[in-house]
């Protein structure tokens, strides 16, 4: 199906995959149980429904199934893992350590538990958006509670050296969360080489649906619960499973586990095709973060002289990209994930946030590679409105 515009911003947030969408579909409609009804058969088969999705997204994180807890969203997963890692704590841990380019899911939490006798400890980046090992390691004392950080940014796409944090703090009694979000069905996730205790993770990343997610909670990692109520979810996220979302998060995830491979290399492709042909149309664009170190489908490119918005109105009607995360795209200010790159608040205005999914094609990188190249790149940038264009 053609799509106008072209969708380039699988970043905030992907389409759900018509195999999950058919997956779900039952749940709708004759399958619509309460899977904790257990004096029937429509909860019997919504209970089973549940558990062959807990299954799949143990499968995709290298865990057990009984380690899964469905949540409604990344954002919940961050909340849960972090104020629950707080609320358990009865020894004298107090030091939560992140980083500036974290989520606001994990960010705003951290800053959050800080006025309640917490700790937060945010640490910068390099220029290419990696973490300090050496930094990094001389924040884990006995004091530390846990360490969050993402697997793969939001904005910028880099990956952080997961194995290598994750062995620091697993010698140092420091539990490990990262947000997994942007990482499934684009990279191995597996919750052992990674070490990781707690791991977030989003449906509609992940081209399932929005309003469901899970986390990863390692045996043995206690977590005092954030919700009260029925008890569902082993006693920490109360409520209904919705069946329907969470079959589409276990569809979602036998599709990762099947196709992120093959979909790695074919973005990876794609990406590099992007990139080599905005080079040659786009003179002086710069690419920012780690080139190496990155999610396959994501660029973070910034044109001199141009603010992000000023180019995104002139193309949004063919192409749509982003200035960045959608969670915080309501503000003006330039990009905090750009900023803590150590770019000036101009470059980091100008940061456009380009990324592919799996439905993405050839035709839509070369679609967006004449839409940049039609920019009067030498010419003065204005900023006309949506409307004007
Ligand atoms: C890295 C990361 N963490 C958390 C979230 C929040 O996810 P959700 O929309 O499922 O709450 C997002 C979504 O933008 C994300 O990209």
């Amino acid at each position: 199906m053609v799509q106008i515009p072209v969708y380039l911003d699988n970043q905030a947030t992907t389409p759900v995959d018509p195999r999950v969408r058919d997956a779900v579909l039952p749940f709708l409609n004759l399958e619509f149980g309460n899977p904790h009804s257990r004096d029937h058969a429509f909860g019997w088969r919504a209970a089973d429904a549940v558990r062959q999705a807990r299954s799949s997204v143990a499968e995709l994180v290298n865990a057990d199934d009984d380690e899964i807890v469905f949540t409604s969203g990344a954002t919940e997963s961050c909340n849960l893992a972090l104020r629950g890692i707080a609320k358990a704590e009865t020894g004298s841990r107090n030091r939560i350590v992140t980083l500036a380019t974290e989520h606001p899911a994990v960010l705003e939490t951290v800053r959050d538990l800080a006025k309640s006798g917490f700790v937060a400890v945010v640490l910068p980046v390099g220029p290419d958006g990696i973490v300090d090992l050496g930094r990094l390691e001389t924040e884990l004392n006995d004091r530390t509670l846990a360490v969050s950080i993402m697997a793969g940014n939001n904005e910028i796409g880099v990956v952080q050296p997961l194995a290598e944090i994750g062995a620091m703090c697993g010698r140092s009694g420091v539990v490990f969360h990262t947000d997994a979000t942007q990482a499934m069905g684009r990279m191995d996730v597996d919750v052992d080489v990674w070490q990781a205790d707690l791991l977030s993770l989003s449906g509609h990343k992940m081209y399932g649906p929005k309003g469901v997610g899970a986390l990863y909670v390692r045996h043995g990692c206690s977590l005092g619960p954030v919700f009260t109520g029925g008890g569902q979810e082993f006693g920490l996220r109360p409520g209904t499973v919705p069946v329907h979302l969470v079959v589409g998060l276990g569809e979602a995830s036998n599709l990762a586990v099947d196709c992120w491979n093959e979909d790695a290399g074919r973005l990876t492709a794609l990406t590099n095709r992007l990139k080599d042909g905005l080079m040659e149309s786009c003179p002086g664009i710069r690419f920012f973060g780690s080139m190496e170190e990155r999610l396959p489908g994501s660029l973070s490119i910034g044109l001199p002289g141009w603010p992000a918005q000023a180019v995104i109105a002139r193309i949004s009607k063919r192409i749509a990209v982003s200035t960045g995360s959608a969670c915080s795209s309501d503000s003006s200010e330039p990009s905090v994930v750009l900023r803590a790159l150590g770019l000036d608040p101009e470059t980091a205005a100008s940061g456009i946030r380009v990324s592919l999914g799996r439905f993405s094609t050839q035709r839509d990188v070369e679609t967006a590679l004449e839409v940049f190249s039609e920019l009067p790149l030498g010419g003065l940038p204005s900023c006309p409105t949506r409307d004007s264009i």
